[in-house]
């Protein structure tokens, strides 16, 4: 659990720093909401050939709905299709737990954020679609300096 930040380093140095600041690349989801996570069965690790953690995904709910909050596989595996076997893993802990919905918040034009997920489902939500949390989480990402993000949802039933 401890290299996941290495991962999520190394992927979040591919947002150009327009987008979000590069202060902010360093950061990295805690080692004690990924243990909180794990024992709930809400993160899902990829390994690589070598059975080294090379790509995370964390959910938790929002709203009442199931929610991605972290997706990231290290660049070097990218594009091998484990992006979308996280994302599949966790509409399924989605489903089983009987959420209406997957959302999540991700840069609008990065052709690895909004595009890719809307080729798996997703649709962007106008503003006053969001749920207060949801919103709410919009306005931190804002206040913080990152910019051009949108709420997407895809729906589990
Ligand atoms: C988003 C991310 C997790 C996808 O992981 P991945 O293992 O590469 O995902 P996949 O291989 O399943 O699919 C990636 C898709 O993005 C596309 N893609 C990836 N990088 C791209 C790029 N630079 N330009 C255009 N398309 C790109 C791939 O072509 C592929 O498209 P497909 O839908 O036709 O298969 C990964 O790019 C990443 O960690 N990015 C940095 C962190 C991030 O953006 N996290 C998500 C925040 S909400």
């Amino acid at each position: 659990m401890p290299r996941l930040a290495a991962v999520e380093r190394a992927a979040a140095r591919q947002f150009p720093g327009r987008l979000l600041p590069p202060a902010l690349r360093a950061g990295a989801v805690p080692l004690a909401v990924l243990r909180e996570a794990h024992l709930e069965g809400r993160l899902w690790v990829a390994l690589s050939p070598r059975g080294l953690p090379v790509g995370f995904a964390v959910a938790d709910t929002c709203d009442g709905d199931a929610f991605l909050v972290e997706l990231d596989v290290h660049p070097a595996h990218q594009c091998l299709g484990l992006g979308r076997a996280l994302v599949a893993r966790v509409v399924q802990w989605g489903r089983a737990a009987g959420h209406a919905a997957l959302t999540l918040t991700t840069f609008a034009s990065l052709p690895w954020n909004a595009p890719f997920y809307a080729r798996l489902g997703f649709q962007s939500l106008a503003p006053e679609a969001c749920g207060p949390a949801l919103a709410s989480r919009l306005a931190a990402e804002a206040r913080l300096g990152l910019r051009e993000r949108v709420a997407m949802r895809l729906a589990l039933r």
